[in-house]
């Protein structure tokens, strides 16, 4: 195929922030009609090579062609008006806005001899996009209250508005379950079947897989290799992500009878969960499966005080606690790692450092000080731990890749020494090689005399990491399973 037949052909593109190379050589042909999964480590160069493609950032060489023409987009504008959009990997919505003036914001239908925005005309608009993509969304809500994976299809739905050759997505299916992925999936096929060209980026290869037909891998900046997903399978593809053989964390195959460590009896929140009775034993983990919607973090955030339960009592080593607030929960031995590191993580324009120890620093604070050495100290160790990608512990979080701020939320709440871990999407965004080593790090954390509840929307996520699967179904739970009982089948089914 000669260049002129590609949508999109970038070699050798390179950028670097501050000196620190970055992208050392980004490369990718896209053809039409194709999904292109480009794949790669957390902090491997693929936010920052899809950025330049649609004009966020300034490449410093390297050239780019869309459908043989080169191309120098210096703004999102310029690509948009190419044909290119893209879904970020970040969203910036206007939340009290509704969605369907997010959806049209700066090109809404006007009236008046323009004047005024046309409101009649911009709903028509925005719910006729909504059914083509089989979305249901009520284009007349704010985008507030919508749930993470609704403002991230409005997302999606925004970008397909444009009529665009070229899709790109940076993890659109980072904050929704893969059950509810399947309705993108769907979204997409009806595109590619047009002739339009995506680029995907996720860290779930059960995901790339059933999506894409061709791969680019990228690793430390720089372009490994290309193909189509057909001709390999998905160890392959992990092994060019991390460059090295990947072990799977495994949980020992059978607990000792431990006494129960964590107890929720008839907890119950009006509208979210009703009833729900659950016990976690010490150095278990449980996990908690189910749609997006079932109640699995609003339960979790009741545990936690962010909210209160109407009904219920909660017990820690057999003794009824009272949780009102957060600091109740922390001072009861809990934490918890959020799904949403926007609303209820980070502070972007504050160090890594100091985002890591936010939360721990009554135990490196004496008489009011933060005691520097053994803040330091705590933070190498974290840093290592969870090989956390920065060029040092003073840079603002927000430089950070997308998983390497994930990496942080888990590092600020380990410091904090809970004993009970509460996690809600712990590896949102995190990729293959770091995950395991997450899972490893639940493990050891467990096997302490402490206990576990992950929460989590990946199906081999949740068998892997769980000695016992509690699934939720419509603010109840439908089932629990032993590991040795749960497959695919089994969970989908009592989650539906
Ligand atoms: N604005 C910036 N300033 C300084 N460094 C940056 C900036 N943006 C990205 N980087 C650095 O560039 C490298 C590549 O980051 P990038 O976001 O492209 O990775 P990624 O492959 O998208 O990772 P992830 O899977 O975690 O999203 C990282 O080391 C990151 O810290
Ligand atoms: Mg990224």
């Amino acid at each position: 195929m000669d260049n002129d037949h590609y949508l999109l052909h970038a070699a050798g593109v390179q950028k670097s922030f501050n000196g620190v190379p970055a992208l050392l050589d980004g490369r990718l042909e896209l053809r039409p009609g194709t999904v292109h999964a480009l794949c790669g480590g957390n902090g491997a160069g693929k936010s920052t090579f899809l950025n330049i493609l649609t004009g966020m950032l300034r490449r410093d060489r390297g050239t780019i062609r869309c459908k043989g023409q080169p191309v120098n987009f210096e703004s999102p504008a310029d690509s948009l008006a190419a044909g290119v959009a893209m879904i970020s990997q970040e969203l910036n919505p206007l939340l009290d806005m509704t969605v369907a003036e997010n959806l049209y914001l700066g090109r809404e239908p006007m009236r008046l001899g323009g004047l005024v925005i046309d409101y009649a005309r911009l709903f028509e608009r925005a719910a006729a996009l909504m059914e083509s993509l089989g979305f249901e969304i009520d284009v007349r809500a704010p985008l507030r209250r919508l749930s993470l994976a609704k403002r991230q299809l409005v997302e999606i739905a925004k970008a397909i508005s444009y009529d665009s050759e070229i899709l790109i997505m940076d993890e659109p299916t980072s904050a929704i379950g893969e059950a509810e992925a399947a309705i993108l999936f769907e979204a997409i096929r009806r595109l590619t079947a047009r002739g339009v060209g995506v680029i995907y980026v996720s860290h779930r290869m059960s995901e790339i897989f059933s999506i894409a037909t061709e791969y680019t891998i990228f690793r430390n900046g720089g372009f490994i290799e290309s193909g189509r997903l057909a001709d390999i399978d998905a160890a392959h593809l992990v092994h060019g992500i991390v460059g090295e053989r990947v072990t799977r964390s495994q949980r020992p195959a059978t607990l000792r009878d431990e006494p129960v460590m964590l107890e929720a009896r008839g907890y119950t929140q009006r509208k979210r969960f009703t009833g729900i009775d659950l016990q976690v034993k010490r150095g278990e983990i449980l996990g908690i499966y189910g749609l997006m919607g079932a109640g699995r973090s609003e339960f979790l955030n009741a545990v936690f005080g962010l909210t209160r339960p109407d009904e219920g009592t909660l017990l820690i080593d057999g003794k009824p606690v009272r949780i009102d607030k957060p600091a109740d929960a922390l001072s009861n031995g809990l934490a918890l790692i959020t799904e949403d590191r926007k609303d209820t993580g980070l502070i972007g324009c504050r160090s890594v450092r100091e985002n890591i120890s936010l939360s721990a620093l009554r135990s490196y604070s004496k008489a009011g000080w933060i005691r520097a050495e053994r803040e330091r100290d705590a933070l190498a160790k974290m840093v290592r731990q969870f090989s956390i990608r920065a060029s040092s512990g003073e840079i603002p979080v927000q430089q950070l890749s997308g998983g390497n701020q994930q990496k942080v939320i888990l590092a600020r709440f380990l410091l904090t020494k809970p004993r009970v871990l509460l996690c809600d999407e712990p590896t949102r965004g995190i990729d293959e090689g770091t995950k395991q080593q997450i899972y490893e790090f639940l493990n050891s954390f467990v096997a302490q005399g402490r206990c576990a509840i992950v929460v989590s929307s990946e199906l081999d996520e949740v068998m892997q990491v769980s000695d016992r699967i509690a699934v939720f179904a419509r603010g109840r739970i439908s089932g629990t399973l032993t590991r040795a009982e749960a497959s695919h089948h089994a969970l989908t089914h009592l989650a539906s």
